[in-house]
């Protein structure tokens, strides 16, 4: 069942940039920056009463994020839910006729389970599903 909006993923050409925004403009505090290997992105992440601000600046030529960017430019890139069961989450989606990115979840920032529907089948947003990593 989804619980919250979680965050919202922002693509920008610069991470130090656009934090001087967040920061400066709207008086947010980092909370931290992580690279995530897995999507080719640096990001930085807002808390704002739970729910996160996520910039995404591309780490490679191939990153989803450098794609996003050339084709789209600079702006919201992704909604994000959290979820207490990704796996049902995903099998609800698909049985419902969506189109999966991820059929199953990847790693995401904070080592959390992430996964992503398909534009096409959410009306123009990319849509991610995450969920806190399994206990050992
Ligand atoms: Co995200």
């Amino acid at each position: 069942m989804l619980q919250k909006i979680d965050h919202i993923g922002i693509a920008v050409h610069s991470l130090t940039e656009s934090c001087q925004f967040y920061e400066n403009v709207l008086g947010l505090t980092c909370e931290k920056k992580e690279e995530v290997v897995s999507q080719k992105v640096r990001t930085a992440f807002f808390n704002l009463g739970g729910v996160h601000i996520e910039l995404l600046e591309p780490t490679a030529d191939d990153s989803p994020i450098a794609k996003f960017l050339k084709n789209k430019g600079q702006g919201v890139h992704h909604i994000a839910y959290c979820t207490d069961n990704i796996d049902s989450q995903l099998n609800q989606a698909k049985e419902q006729g969506c189109k999966l990115i991820h059929e199953t979840p990847i790693t995401g920032a904070g080592g959390k389970q992430v996964a992503f529907l398909h534009p096409k089948s959410t009306f123009g947003v990319l849509t991610e599903f995450c969920c806190a990593p399994k206990e050992p």
